[in-house]
């Protein structure tokens, strides 16, 4: 199956798993790190710190740091305790996220609070947040924890403005990449800078590696959009579709009202977000407008542009294998299937 961005999709798993070869031990570390901190006497935390770690995740974020310490020459543990660190985070996200959102699946599987409700997945979420600070104070680098507390607040706008912004039909590309910079590519941005900051590189190539962590953030938010669209439900593990019936207009549907505002389309968009749900047949007659609008096209050349400025970010580096693994991390998020 070729999707309409141009690359055969089943490949995708794979190509991330041959990506992080060179860092697959590291990665394997990250994991025994992670469930190392979420031991705790009350029972609750490592239980459902088990099952979310067994779910599957892409580990994209601890894979982007590790990465960029590599490529700055950095050889040390500590990489390893900050790949966890902005995995804890990026867990407490996606826990509180899946509440807002009432998201009931997450990775194929129920999410944390289908299966333990809510008051416990708020304290959960909560003690990621705070162990994964705690966490990055071990080693008492300020200015690496500066860093995830200015990029976890800015996630906690994205998710706060996007919340404003819910059922919103009239929003404007602008505040929608404005949501997304902040909910999702500062994190990214951030991962890769602490990777430079581990490997002491100078303040422009810290800053280089956090322009390709923040414009590949964006390309791989787009996607993820795009992919409720385009997606399959079984690989992207909950039902396509969700973001509109949550009230989220991403930027096919804004690119679709701005061509068609007050027709068909409109009236489907409008419908969906007001019931908080969509007939297979609307459904697909929304699909047929976005391909007549070239819509999802829209939106992928735009993730791709995001991508191209991701790379061209890291030739502040000299060529070298990691740079080219850098390199190749904007092309498998255009590619993804999950
Ligand atoms: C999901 O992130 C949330 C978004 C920013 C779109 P991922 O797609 O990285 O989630 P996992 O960890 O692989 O499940
Ligand atoms: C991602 O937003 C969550 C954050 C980055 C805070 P989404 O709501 O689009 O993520 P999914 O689709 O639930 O994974
Ligand atoms: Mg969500
Ligand atoms: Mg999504």
């Amino acid at each position: 199956m070729i999707k309409s961005y141009g690359i055969p999709v089943e490949k995708s798993s794979l190509a991330l798993a041959q990506l992080f070869e060179p860092i697959r031990a590291d990665l394997e570390k990250v994991d025994l790190e992670f469930g190392r901190h979420v031991q705790s006497q009350v029972d609750l935390i490592p239980k459902i710190g088990r099952y979310i770690q067994s779910s599957g995740g892409k580990r994209i974020r601890p894979a982007v740091l590790l990465m960029a310490a590599r490529l700055t020459g950095y050889r040390g543990d500590r990489a390893i305790l900050y790949a966890a660190v902005v995995e804890f985070i990026h867990t407490a996200t996606l826990v509180h996220d899946d509440i807002i959102d009432d998201a009931e699946l997450r990775r194929g599987k129920l999410a944390v609070h289908s299966r333990w409700g809510n008051d416990i997945t708020v304290l959960l979420g909560d003690y990621l947040y705070i162990k994964s600070m705690a966490l990055a104070l071990t080693h008492d680098s300020l200015d690496l924890v500066r860093v995830l507390c200015d990029v976890t607040l800015k996630m906690i706008e994205g998710e706060l403005y996007q919340l404003t912004k819910n059922g919103d039909a009239d929003i404007t590309e602008d505040e929608h990449l404005d949501i997304i910079r902040r909910k999702t590519a500062y994190l990214f941005g951030g991962c890769a800078q602490i990777g430079g900051m581990l490997g002491g590189v100078t303040g422009e190539r810290e800053q280089a590696l956090r322009e390709y962590g923040f414009n590949l953030g964006i390309a791989f938010q787009l996607v993820d959009d795009l992919l409720d669209f385009t997606g399959n439900a079984e690989a992207v593990g909950k039902p396509i579709g969700s973001d509109l019936c949550e009230g989220k207009i991403t930027l096919p549907i804004i690119h679709l009202l701005r061509q068609a505002s007050d027709g068909a389309a409109s009236r489907i968009v409008r419908d969906a977000i007001a019931s908080r749900a969509i007939t297979p047949e609307s459904w697909n007659e929304l699909v047929r407008h976005l391909k007549e609008h070239a819509s999802i096209d829209f939106a992928a050349r735009r993730a791709a542009d995001y991508a191209e400025r991701a790379k061209k970010h890291l030739y502040a580096f000299p060529p070298s294998s990691e740079r080219e693994a850098l390199l190749a991390l904007p092309d498998y998020v255009l590619s993804r299937d999950r």
